[in-house]
Order: C-alpha cells, then sequence, then structure tokens
C-alpha cells in the first residue's frame, strides 16, 4: 500500500470540496489503487471561521512551514488563488524546491510565472498538475499530458469563461442589457463583486497562455496582449446578430504558425448554428485542432466547486498513478515574442447622420482601410443618426479599430461596436 500525505493551502470554496472529495473517496482509492491517501494539514488565514467541511480530524494552520517543512508530506494542493504573485507564488515556489509534487488552483499564478515554474518542477523531479485552471472539471491538461504522443496541436480555441458565456446568453436569449445579465450572473454565483477579470477578458487570457504552454511549448507573457471586453456590446448588437445568423461569444484563440502565434480574446461573431455558437449559459468548450486528429471538443461546467475540485482530485491521482509527456528544452520556455492578431472579417455598427452623402464618405473610409462590404444594413433612426449595421470581407492589417474610428469620425459618423467575425 502506498501511503501518500497531503498538505492541502486553503479551505474555501475550493478547499473545502477537495477536502470532501478526498475524504469520501479514499477508501475506493485505497480499494482501487492500492494508495491511502490522508489529509495531514490544511493551511488557512483565520483559525476561527467557520468552515463549509467538518473540520474534526483535521489539522488546521496558519503557519505555512508547518506544511512546507512537513517531510512526510508529498502532495501539496494549492487551493488559494490570489492575485498570481506575492504569497500564492511564493508558497508553490517553496513546495517544488522541497520536492514535493504540487497541484495548482491559481491559473493567474501559472500564466504568469508558468516556464520558472515548470523548470523548477523539472529541476526538482516532482510535477505539477494544472488541470483546475482551465476549464473546471473538463480534463484538457490530462489530454494533453496523457494523449497526443504522435501528434502535433495546431490551434486550440472555445469559450473558457463561465461569466461572460452566461451574460452573452442572457443578452441573446432573455435580451437583458449587459448590466441586468451582469446582476443575475452574481446572483447566480457565476459573477464576482469585482467582475473585471472575467468580463475584460482578463481569465480567459491567462487560460489561453497555459493552454499554449502545452499544446504548443510556447509561452506568451499575458502582459503583453490587451484582451477584450464584452462590456462594448450592446443589446442591438446581439440582436441584430442573431436576425443575421450569428451569436456573439467570448472566445478565445491561439493558433500556432511556426514563426507567430495568432490569438484573439474577446468577444466575436460566430455562426449561430456553429459549435461555439451553440454553448449558452456558464458552459466551457475547449476544441483542440490536431494535424492528424483535426477537430477534438471538449464541453462541459466550467466552473463551481464541484467540477473544479474534482479536476483536483483527478491532479492528485494522475500525479501518482500516470507517467507524463516531459515539457522538452534544456531550461524554462523563453516567453515567445511573436504575437499577432489578425481577421479578414468584421461586423460595425455605426451611427450615421442623416446627412447628403455620408454613406458614399462611409464607404470610402472603408474602402481606404482596406475593407470590403460584404452587407450593410440600415436599421431604426434614433436622434437623427440612423443604426447601420455593416458586415465586412478581406481586412488586411492589424489597427483597423484604431484607423476606422480615427476616419469615421473625421466624415460625422461614430463607429459604435467593431467586433470581428470568425469563420470556423
Ligand atoms: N470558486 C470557483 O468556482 C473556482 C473555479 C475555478 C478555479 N478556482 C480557483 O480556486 C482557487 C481557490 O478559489 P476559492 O473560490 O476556493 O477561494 P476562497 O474561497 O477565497 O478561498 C481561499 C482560501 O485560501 C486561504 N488563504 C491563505 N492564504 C491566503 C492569501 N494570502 N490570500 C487569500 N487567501 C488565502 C483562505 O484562508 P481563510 O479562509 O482563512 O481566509 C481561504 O481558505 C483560486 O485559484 C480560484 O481561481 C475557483
Amino acid at each position: 500500500m502506498q501511503e501518500v500525505q497531503i498538505g492541502v493551502l486553503g479551505l474555501g470554496t475550493i478547499g473545502a470540496e477537495l477536502v470532501y472529495i478526498i475524504q469520501s473517496n479514499a477508501k475506493r482509492v485505497e480499494n482501487e489503487y492500492g494508495i491511502r491517501l490522508s489529509i495531514k494539514k490544511v493551511f488557512v488565514r483565520d483559525l476561527t471561521k467557520k468552515r463549509n467541511v467538518d473540520v474534526k480530524g483535521l489539522t488546521l494552520t496558519n503557519r505555512i512551514e508547518d506544511i512546507l517543512e512537513d517531510e512526510e508530506i508529498s502532495v501539496i494542493a494549492e487551493c488559494i488563488g490570489g492575485n498570481g504573485s506575492g504569497q500564492t507564488l511564493d508558497y508553490v515556489k517553496q513546495a517544488l524546491q522541497k520536492g514535493k509534487t504540487v497541484i495548482m488552483s491559481s491559473k493567474k499564478t501559472l500564466a504568469l510565472y508558468g516556464p520558472e515554474l515548470l523548470w523548477m518542477a523539472k529541476e526538482n523531479q516532482v510535477m505539477i498538475q494544472y488541470d483546475a485552471t482551465v476549464g473546471g472539471g473538463i480534463p484538457i491538461a490530462k489530454i494533453l499530458e496523457n494523449c497526443f504522443y504522435g501528434e502535433r496541436v495546431k490551434k486550440v480555441s472555445g469559450i473558457v469563461n463561465a461569466t461572460s458565456n452566461f451574460i452573452c446568453s442572457k443578452m441573446l436569449e432573455e435580451k437583458q442589457d449587459y448590466h441586468t445579465a451582469l446582476a443575475q450572473a452574481q446572483a447566480c454565483g457565476y459573477a464576482e463583486n469585482d467582475p473585471s477579470d472575467d468580463v475584460d477578458g482578463y481569465d480567459a487570457l491567462y487560460k489561453a497562455v497555459i493552454l499554449s504552454m502545452f499544446c504548443f511549448e510556447k509561452y506568451f507573457d499575458p502582459r503583453k496582449v490587451t484582451p477584450k471586453s464584452i462590456r462594448v456590446i450592446g443589446l442591438f448588437d446581439m440582436q441584430v446578430a442573431s436576425e443575421l445568423g450569428y451569436s456573439i461569444k467570448p472566445i478565445f484563440s491561439i493558433e500556432d504558425q511556426g514563426e507567430s502565434l495568432q490569438y484573439h480574446v474577446g468577444p466575436c461573431l460566430v455562426k449561430a448554428d456553429s459549435i461555439l455558437g451553440k454553448i449558452n449559459d456558464n458552459h466551457n468548450i475547449i476544441i483542440v485542432n490536431g494535424e492528424l486528429t483535426r477537430h477534438l471538443a471538449f464541453f462541459g461546467q466550467g466552473a463551481g466547486k464541484e467540477p473544479t475540485a474534482s479536476a483536483m482530485f483527478d491532479d492528485i491521482l494522475n500525479a501518482l498513478i500516470c507517467q507524463r509527456k516531459p515539457m522538452s528544452g534544456e531550461g524554462p520556455i523563453p516567453a515567445f515574442e511573436q504575437l499577432d492578431e489578425r481577421y479578414t472579417q468584421y461586423y460595425m455598427h455605426l451611427a450615421v447622420p442623416d446627412t447628403l452623402g455620408v454613406m458614399a464618405a462611409v464607404t470610402k473610409v472603408l474602402s481606404d482601410t482596406g475593407l470590403n462590404i460584404d452587407k450593410l444594413v440600415t436599421k431604426d433612426k434614433v436622434n437623427d443618426f440612423y443604426d447601420v449595421v455593416v458586415f465586412t470581407s478581406k481586412a488586411e492589417g492589424s489597427r483597423v479599430e484604431e484607423q476606422l474610428t480615427k476616419a469615421l469620425e473625421e466624415v460625422g459618423v461614430r463607429l459604435v461596436t467593431l467586433l470581428p467575425i470568425l469563420s470556423s
């Protein structure tokens, strides 16, 4: 019988659920895998706080060294999170240096310091498992680690932020404006009081960085990329897109083009009848495109305490039972600098004044910016301005938004919304 003593860091939503799952599955793991799992100590800040799990029989400590310096503890489950640096990073580093396997929950820490942490794990011959950082219960990390030995992943994309997807779904299905949909997400427990990281795309960006690191062994620094926010989407955009056969979804996409990584993180139009167009509410989907396997899609609950803690529990067993594809290289993966954000089609909502010749001026601005008009629809007139919707094709080059906003302003037209359209 293999004895494994675990140190759990954090006993909040995820920590408490993980403790419960470990305790209630210990006998089964013993019988099926011959591994006796036990939680030796749990690190918290406040020893007096009421917990969502029975703490009888658990040793709680507010001294991190009680866990990190305990040689009998071989596995650390980090359920703290936080802002990516500071204590979580410090605890994870110390654990790796002391030869402990680390199961991570903090996506921000992994996205900001992944190469350094993976290298530390390699040097100390221990593992980092990270499935809870991306896609909740979707076992994407285990698929990437334990499959695809002979496959080259070319692209990874999907919807990985449950809060934004829930908000977009409510705007589309229940015709709620952004603020009402956000309030509903908060009432359902899908959005935090400060939802910025989720709605402004940073949460999805961190997950995209992690997926890029493990799909392509290409790391890019999230501080070099500004994701797009779903705050820009109006109810008008949602409805017009829907009338024309599209859904607006919070999409991430990273494509390995050899010399460069082509990326998108933010809302965009997708065909309503495509896989991405059909993923609603708080669900996530991750689509992996391999050279040989082509499209593989993994769908499920993207957050929530049970899926997330279950991913961490599986990570513990995966670290103990499975072999793992080694990361290549003789040092930490260097940050990949060639980042490219490029689209071939756009949706735009323009506020056009009721003046003679203005549409000819708009057409000229678009053509000067390298955009062909695919579809142009004039909607209602509000306060002397027409709502005009344009679908374009053949966009070339980047910084289209900046150029367009300025050039349209010069002819008296306001660019209300500009969103890319993804063809696949
Ligand atoms: N909640 C979800 O649905 C979800 C989904 C996916 C991923 N995650 C990830 O899971 C992790 C934990 O999330 P959670 O929702 O369980 O958080 P939480 O409820 O706020 O719990 C955090 C725990 O960490 C402890 N802690 C120790 N040192 C800390 C420090 N310096 N700063 C903050 N907390 C400290 C806290 O102790 P005290 O209790 O004594 O204050 C608390 O028990 C995060 O990485 C999060 O991104 C959560």
